[in-house]
């Protein structure tokens, strides 16, 4: 590429990173830039839509991949090469293990070798299944003889240095199916990381993190959730049932077809069930040519609720049987494209019982896209952007180069606000 094109609308090509989200009800690719102290500037995004069951079907998956691609490098001006790709389901899952190591060889004191060496043999100790693959391997505290909680030994002195790390499985299929559609869109993958550990990189604060908290991502057919604890990972968990089965609920409790009752669920939809009067209701259109009903959103709330109580009960459950109940100082946050029900912060306060419980969605970005990219169904595009940020520094990418730029900013601002419109 000739040199003057390089710094075009001051982007940098050797700065900037994309995330893709594979939901199962969109595709959003978001492109950003790394600023200095690992900020990160938002400079464009595609967000189309994947009709229900597409998700499961390579070739809509990449004509989809394409087009949000094709929006994103239009609202950019850049070119997209290589992406950071969310992964969540229940074909995840994570695993605990621990090592020890003896630090003679290191002559008593904790080197980086060292702590790559107990981390690495904890990995290797986990009987992990034939057709799983690790895409993340998250360390706990160190234990240094006897002395727990250390977040970072390097230079301490002693004879045996501990580790507790959290694996991240993904099944290998997935994994090639992923890397099937990327590559289909003449993508690379530059990296897989676990959807709600995204999601905690543009939803949470750091002294949530620190005080301990769970996300909770529900989107449309899968509920996802990390725990962090003293800044670290320490559970991941993945639930397949969101917001389309409530859907369906829907469409099956009002007898009506699927699209009219996603309108329904989104126009009149809550899972709040006081307050509400038989008298208010809305028209359910019939199937086949039947005529169309009255319904009151009283009766609505009662099968979202149901739903919903379901799906958040499953995420409690689980995490008391983990012992998580009550330790977490932070609480619970909630994001995902389902969190938008109206009633959800109320529903899951009352089952996660004295625990706090806040919605969330990307924090405003550093600069470029604020409002727009500021929904909970962006939690995990926007995510992977600052999780590439935290993870992939720029002298790294300066050798592999992720994007180049195609052309002027400037010039294509008039096509991108109208592109945009679609997405508010
Ligand atoms: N205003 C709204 N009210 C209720 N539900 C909503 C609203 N907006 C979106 N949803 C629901 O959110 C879900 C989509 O959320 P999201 O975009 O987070 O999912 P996804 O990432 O595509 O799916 P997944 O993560 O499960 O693969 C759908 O079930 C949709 O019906
Ligand atoms: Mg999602």
């Amino acid at each position: 590429m000739a040199k003057e094109e390089e710094n075009i609308g001051g982007i940098d090509p050797a700065r900037t990173i994309v995330g893709l989200d594979i939901g199962s009800s969109k595709i959003g690719v978001f492109i950003g830039q790394l600023e200095e102290n690992n900020k990160v500037r938002i400079l464009g995004f595609g967000n189309p839509p994947l009709k229900k069951g597409d998700a499961n079907e390579l070739e809509a998956t990449v004509q989809a991949l394409k087009k949000a691609v094709g929006d994103a490098e239009l609202s950019s001006g850049v070119d997209v090469k290589e992406v950071y790709v969310g992964v969540a389901g229940s074909n995840i899952r994570s695993v605990a293990s621990q090592a020890s190591i003896p630090l003679r060889e290191f002559n008593g004191v904790v080197t980086k070798e060292a702590m790559k060496r107990v981390v690495e043999q904890a990995s290797q100790l986990v009987q992990r299944p034939a057709d799983m693959d690790i895409i993340h391997v998250l360390p706990g505290d160190y234990v240094l003889d006897e002395r727990g909680g250390i977040k970072n030994p390097q230079g301490m002195e002693g004879t045996s240095l501990s580790v507790e790390v959290q694996l991240v499985l993904a099944q290998k299929g997935i994994v090639r199916n992923i890397s099937k559609a990327v590559e289909g869109a003449e993508l690379t993958v530059k990296g897989l990381v676990l959807e709600p550990l995204a999601d905690a990189c543009c939803v949470l604060e750091n002294d949530e993190k620190e005080l301990g908290v769970a996300i909770i991502d529900i989107g449309a057919t899968s509920t996802d959730v990390a725990v962090f604890k003293e800044d670290k990972v320490v559970y991941t968990v993945s639930f397949d049932i969101a917001g389309n089965a409530i859907t369906s609920d829907i469409a099956i409790g009002l007898t009506t077809p699927m699209d009219r009752a996603e309108e329904i669920k989104k126009m009149y939809g809550t899972c709040r069930r006081s307050n509400l009067l038989d008298e208010v209701t809305f028209t359910v259109p019939g199937i086949g040519g039947r005529p169309g009903k009255d319904c009151s959103r009283k009766h609505l709330a009662y099968i979202i609720y149901c739903r919903m109580n379901e799906i958040l009960m499953k995420v409690h459950d689980d995490l008391k049987n983990k012992g998580f109940d009550g330790s977490l100082g932070a609480g619970i946050v909630i994001t995902g494209g389902t969190s938008l029900l109206e009633g959800t912060q109320e529903l899951a306060e009352k089952i996660f019982e004295r625990t706090p419980v806040r919605l969330g969605a990307p924090r405003k970005p550093d600069e470029g896209f604020s409002e727009i990219v500021c929904m909970p169904t962006h939690s995990t595009g926007v995510g992977l952007l600052y999780y590439a940020a935290l993870n992939d520094q720029p002298k790294e990418r300066r050798e592999t180069r992720t994007t180049k730029i195609v052309g002027s900013v400037g010039s294509k601002l008039g096509r991108i606000w109208s592109m945009l419109k679609n997405y508010i």
